[in-house]
């Protein structure tokens, strides 16, 4: 798999949307990652909850955490994250290489206190633009709690499709197996945004 320092490298930011600032994680970033991702609303539904500081600092800053991390800024504010990676997707043996590196998986959050404004969805969109118009992916997927219905509505204003809801697979942390959800869509499926610009 192309490592996703090298993904992020190939992009040139920040990147800018109508209201908001894209551009990769940096260390410093942690404290205000960690003030919208330690809060219960947020946490609930993301893969590592993020309860103790130094625990939250030192994974925001492995390069598995920070090299796959995009954050969103509104007026030099940190209102939130994106997760990008470019993963390998199945393929049978003889055809592996063509198929390396051509597929991402998207993933998000943002402060409760800038929901409901529609900015998850315009950097999102930012991130889909990035991902077919700048890096040539072929399909990005991204996957949520069933019951998470600010993501999966978020997924389909974006003209995600939705392709497989499935029973009870996925932990949560409360001890319960939850419904999941897996969204994607298709290079070809993606409308030119011309709200991104680049420098
Ligand atoms: C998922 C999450 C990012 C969605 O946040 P959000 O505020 O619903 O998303 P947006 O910022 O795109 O705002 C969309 C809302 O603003 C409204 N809106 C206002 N102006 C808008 C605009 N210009 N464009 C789009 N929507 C707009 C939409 O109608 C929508 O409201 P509705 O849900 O009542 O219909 C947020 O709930 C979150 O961070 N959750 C916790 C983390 C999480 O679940 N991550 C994903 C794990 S799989």
């Amino acid at each position: 798999m192309e490592a996703m320092s090298r993904t992020l490298d190939r992009i040139d930011w920040p990147v800018r949307t109508e209201r908001l600032t894209l551009r990769p994680a940096t260390f410093e970033d942690a404290e205000a990652t960690w003030r919208f991702r330690s809060l219960p609303e947020v946490g609930q539904w993301i893969t590592r909850a993020a309860t103790d500081h130094d625990a939250y600092v030192h994974w925001f800053m492995h390069p598995d955490s920070i090299d796959l991390t995009i954050v969103i800024e509104l007026d030099g504010e940190v209102i939130g994250d994106l997760m990008l990676r470019v993963f390998d997707p199945w393929a049978q043996a003889e055809v592996r290489e063509a198929a390396a590196g051509t597929q991402a998986e998207l993933g998000w959050s943002l402060h409760p206190d800038h929901g409901g404004r529609g900015y998850a969805t315009e950097a999102v969109r930012a991130a889909l633009a990035l991902c077919f118009e700048r890096l040539g992916l072929r399909r990005v997927t991204a996957e949520c709690f069933a019951e998470n219905e600010a993501s999966w509505r978020l997924m389909e204003r974006l003209g995600m499709r939705r392709e497989a809801h499935t029973v009870k697979d996925s932990l949560h942390r409360d001890g319960t197996w939850r419904d999941g959800l897996l969204y994607a869509i298709l290079a070809e499926e993606w409308p030119v945004d011309r709200s991104v610009t680049q420098r």
